[in-house]
């Protein structure tokens, strides 16, 4: 068995150092650098068919609703096309406003989650047209969708989603790129640029996970805390979500994420001496504004756990303790600070000696409404 873990103590750790060579194989073959665009031709839609979607609605459940998230800011952004997004086993009881010029898009690592496979049958009664970003070759989800997109992550084992995760951002980005290209809101220049950005992916993951020594030893620090609030904003919400969800299913500890602006609205109240928040602080945009929400945590006693672009010494002299990870830009980010909260919720489980591969009353695919 260790060695089907390739010499790892779980299939978790793993996959979560597989990621870098996993982007690899989602973008590989794909990028078409010279036209600033990519080829995704199983996903059956000519320019002409992408130029008349409407609206795009993306439907999927856990782990894979979180990438839905960030895809809908990629996709509004470059493409200028209103995107929702919704819970597959919501979705499907909704009456959902669906109609022929409406692209589904379901997110779904096993193609096998019943709720989803129920919302992509729920709308391609309706006549939308449907795409499937999935993980598992010819997966119920990606053979009853009209197209299909796959992660290329390979073989994911361990029950908590790291690196399919990942390779579905890799893949909302390649789909942003083609559909912005045909509908003409991202120009050449543009597409080259954000392929040249894409392409540096597998390398600064690498750097990321040189943060893993680092991380355990945060994690011994906050092993003992009884609950851990995720604070992120734009992108980085849910990315602060799919953090708080790794921690919780391995090692059972509560946490919640919540976008950071939203905190004054409730969840200040719960931070005490005893809270630890781990705070999404990349430089980009709105890096001033989550600043000062980390400011608030930290007047209040809160212990602030900062995760922060290379180089960042104001952070440093803020929080209680730091990890760096090289963000380079801040589309691509989000994939970048997922691995240390990976390796955090991977720790921390490991010193409550939970099982982490298997954590109780989870299933790899839920195929039960
Ligand atoms: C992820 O860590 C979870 N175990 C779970 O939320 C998962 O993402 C969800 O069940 C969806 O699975 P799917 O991507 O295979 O459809």
């Amino acid at each position: 068995l260790m060695a089907e873990k390739g010499g790892y103590k779980h299939f978790m750790l793993k996959e979560i150092f597989e990621q870098p060579r996993a982007v690899q194989d989602t973008i590989t073959g794909r990028l078409l650098e010279e036209q600033g665009d990519v080829r995704l031709e199983e996903m059956k839609l000519s320019d002409a068919e992408l130029r008349g979607i409407s609206r795009i609605c993306i439907v999927a459940c856990g782990t894979s609703w979180h990438s839905a998230l960030v895809g809908k800011f990629l996709m509004e952004e470059h493409c200028r096309i209103p995107v929702e997004v919704d819970i597959a086993s919501e979705f499907r009881y909704r009456n959902p406003v669906i109609d022929d010029t409406t692209l589904l898009l379901v997110i779904s690592q096993s193609g096998e989650t019943a709720d989803t496979l129920a919302a992509l049958r729920e709308a391609k009664a309706r006549g939308a047209k449907t795409v499937a970003i999935c993980n598992v070759v010819d997966s119920s989800i990606a053979r009853e969708a009209h197209g299909v997109l796959y992660t290329h992550a390979g073989p994911e084992i361990g029950v908590a989603s790291t690196k399919a995760f990942v390779t579905q951002l890799v893949a909302l980005y390649l789909f942003t790129i083609r559909l912005g290209r045909a509908v003409g809101t991202i120009d050449q220049a543009t597409g080259r640029a954000m392929i040249a950005a894409l392409v540096k992916v597998p390398g600064l993951l690498e750097k990321a996970l040189e943060t893993n020594e680092q991380v355990e030893k945060i994690a011994r620090r906050y092993v003992n805390a009884r609950d851990f609030l995720y604070l992120g904003r734009g992108m980085n919400y849910p990315i602060a979500l799919e953090g708080a969800l790794k921690l919780k299913e391995i090692s059972y500890i509560h946490a919640e994420g919540y976008p950071a602006g939203e905190m004054k609205h409730g969840p200040i109240a719960l931070i005490d001496e005893e809270m630890p928040v781990v705070v999404l602080v990349p430089k980009n945009s709105t890096y001033e504004k989550v600043l000062s929400n980390m400011e608030e945590v930290i007047a209040r006693g809160g212990r602030v756990i900062a995760i922060c672009s290379a180089g960042d010494d104001e952070i440093a002299k803020k929080a209680e303790v730091t990890l760096e990870v090289p963000t380079d830009g801040e589309e691509l980010a989000p994939i970048l600070l997922s691995v240390p909260l990976q390796l955090l919720a991977y720790h921390v489980a490991v010193l409550k000696g939970t099982d982490v591969d298997q954590p109780r009353n989870l299933a790899k695919s839920v195929t039960v409404e």
